[in-house]
């Protein structure tokens, strides 16, 4: 018997070997006895890693947004779905009932009827965290839109790129959106994108910060209007297991960034299911994830995986340090949240702050906290443990990725503990290995490797949008039959795993992954550039900072200019969250013979390593690393 509900050790390890003894007879039996389905599958999984293909759950029917909102309208109609807390903690908060969002959301799904929107077709969000941001992601998937969310943190250039790289037909955004004291022109920035996006042909504007915008004639449409008039039923529509639920862009080893594909039945199982046991998920919990919906961390559990449970979620719309950094704490105490997940960038930056900002509240609500989106060191470990758990709630290290829909290695509360800088064991179903250098797997269980997975898990990305031939390059070609994580990890002899960071291109900074090259690419858009290379260095709040090394092609006499000129390209083609921490200008970079850049000494001369290079008598120009180490921030 599969269990839904995992409360002790034993029943870890006993549905975990069922789960990989026996995955299909498992995972059948915890789909059909805890989702509402339309239709039963015909096979539980179909897979074929070297293809690759993979398919959950392959024949049935349903509709997310039934499990999710629909479900629990017998029992729970008057239960809080949603909590939002707004920006400025002088304003009241707003809860949102599951009766409350059955209606918003299919008054929503009406809207985008009215404008044309069918099964199939791309819808893009760029909102703030307010209601409409959950209430749009759900609209789409009561009728079968796939909705791609970008992160409203990202520039024009960036938002017209994953626009067009999935023809989006309509876009949801806002007038505005309130950061800390800021206010931001997401409007101005959505009408730059648009000039460059031909297939958006409608604009629903929501009203936040009530400025003063541009609306086109016959594009953009106010949000409330046609809300007010839409009907409040809205028949969800019926969806294979495999159609495509939602795109969401992550970084990559190319300027384009990668569009993945998650599904509808094996997403939602998945999330639902690690919802519920790494948070330990009790019925009136209020669970508080402090991530924004624009990335994996809040698709997965600030929307789908607590609402499937019929939990109670609550979404922030502000920053940690506004009005002061007492702001987590107060909510904490004002909403009485059992369950906090945030980054590490987030603890390091908060540990930093005089403790009074934490006691003066009444945090004794929390029972688990969590952590998610790069490794966390040991001293901002312990200061979550001790301050913020009290030295009493169990620390959920939470591994994975945006490519993984949901949580595939974390402690588990009441089942196993956690332990500094560990995200220990994987989840019920989860296969890790480790990989040598030969592209063997490592046996042993005291190891270090290269972290792949060796069966699929019900929430594994499926493809990229429109380009199989790269999530097969990018996943499944490193090792054969393996997916590859691009992480490094250790295990130790008790199986419990470490993550060691990225072995790849991608850098994360304070929690945001960055692909090197759209870095490099937008400095290289400046006319007195010749090339660059970005690496990442240790920093203390942010987990790396960006280190850009720059070669100019003229002597440049205002280097001060010219950093805030390519901080400012960057900013434009991407976002402020990409701009470099250091920029040295060198005269060349070190290359190999075959002309490529060797970031493995920038990256080692960035961390102020250079006693110990390796061989560089074998680059293509040794000597410029002389000048690179002598010059170097
Ligand atoms: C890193 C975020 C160590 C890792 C859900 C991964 C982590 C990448 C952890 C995915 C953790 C995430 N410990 N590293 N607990 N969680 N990472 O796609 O390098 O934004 O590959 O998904 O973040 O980042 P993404």
């Amino acid at each position: 018997m599969a269990n839904y509900s995992i409360t002790n050790n034993e029943l870890y390890h006993e549905n975990y070997k069922q789960a990989s003894n026996n995955p299909k007879q498992f995972w059948g039996e915890l789909a059909k006895e805890n989702f509402l389905w339309k239709k039963p599958w015909d096979s539980v999984l179909d897979f074929d890693f070297s293809i690759p293909k993979i398919s959950w759950f392959d024949g049935a029917q349903l509709n997310i947004t039934e499990n999710c909102i629909d479900r629990h309208l017998k029992t729970n109609a008057n239960k809080t779905a949603i909590i939002f807390e707004p920006n400025d903690s002088n304003s009241s908060s707003e809860q949102i009932s599951y009766k409350d969002l059955h209606e918003r959301v299919n008054k929503f799904a009406n809207v985008l009827k009215s404008r044309g929107i069918k099964k199939g077709d791309r819808v893009c969000i760029y909102l703030p965290m307010i209601p409409e941001l959950a209430v749009s992601v759900l609209a789409c998937a009561r009728i079968g839109a796939i909705h791609s969310v970008v992160f409203a943190g990202f520039s024009s250039i960036a938002l017209a790129t994953r626009i067009n790289d999935c023809d989006c037909r309509l876009l949801i955004t806002s007038d505005g959106s309130y950061r800390g004291k800021k206010t931001i022109d997401l409007k101005g920035i959505v009408d730059e994108a648009l000039e460059s996006c031909p297939s958006v042909k409608n604009v629903l504007v929501a009203k936040r910060i009530h400025s003063d915008i541009n609306m086109k004639e016959g594009r953009d449409q106010w949000l409330q209007p046609l809300l007010d008039d839409a009907s409040i039923q809205c028949t969800p529509v019926v969806m294979d297991a495999e159609d495509p639920l939602f795109i969401l862009y992550t970084s990559g080893s190319t300027g384009q960034p990668k569009g993945m594909v998650h599904t509808t039945a094996g997403y939602m199982v998945y999330t639902a299911y690690t919802f519920k046991n790494v948070f330990q998920y009790k019925t009136d919990d209020i669970y508080w994830c402090t991530a924004d919906i624009g990335w994996i961390t809040g698709h997965s559990y600030i929307v789908y995986g607590p609402l499937l449970n019929g939990a109670t979620t609550v979404m922030f719309e502000g920053v940690p340090s506004y009005p002061d950094y007492g702001r987590f704490w107060e909510i904490v105490e004002k909403h009485k949240v059992s369950q906090f997940y945030t980054a590490p960038t987030a603890i390091r930056a908060l540990a930093k702050q005089d403790l009074s900002f934490v006691t003066s509240y009444d945090i004794s609500s929390l029972k688990v906290i969590g952590t998610v989106g790069e490794p966390i060191n040991e001293e901002a470990w312990q200061w979550y443990h001790k301050h913020i758990g009290q030295n009493r709630c169990p620390i959920v290290d939470t591994w994975w990725q945006t490519e993984t829909g949901g949580i595939l290695i974390s402690p588990m509360p009441n089942c196993y503990e956690g332990k500094p800088t560990y995200a220990t064991l994987p989840f019920v179903g989860v296969q890790p290995v480790l990989m040598d250098e030969n592209g063997h797997e490592i046996l042993e269980s005291k190891a270090e490797g290269r972290l792949c997975i060796k069966y699929p898990w019900p929430s594994i990305a499926r493809t990229i949008w429109g380009n199989h031939k790269r999530y097969e390059d990018t996943y499944f070609s490193a090792y054969k039959n393996y997916y590859f994580t691009g992480d490094g990890a250790l295990r130790e002899e008790n199986g419990h795993y470490r993550i060691t960071g990225r072995v790849d291109d991608v850098i994360i900074v304070s929690g945001h992954n960055l692909g090197t090259a759209p870095i490099e690419d937008a400095i290289n858009e400046h006319d007195q550039v010749a090339e660059s290379a970005i690496v990442g260095f240790a920093h203390p709040i942010k987990g790396n900072a960006l280190y850009g090394y720059i070669t100019l092609k003229n002597e440049y006499s205002n280097q001060t200019e010219l950093q805030s000129e390519i901080n400012q390209l960057i900013t434009t083609h991407i976002g402020p969250i990409a701009k470099l921490d250091k920029m040295q200008f060198t005269n060349g970079l070190p290359k190999t013979r075959s002309g490529k850049i060797m970031r493995r000494i920038l990256r080692k001369i960035a961390n102020k390593d250079s006693s110990n290079l390796g061989d560089i008598s074998t680059l293509l120009n040794p000597e410029v690393v002389e000048d690179i180490i002598k010059n170097s921030l």
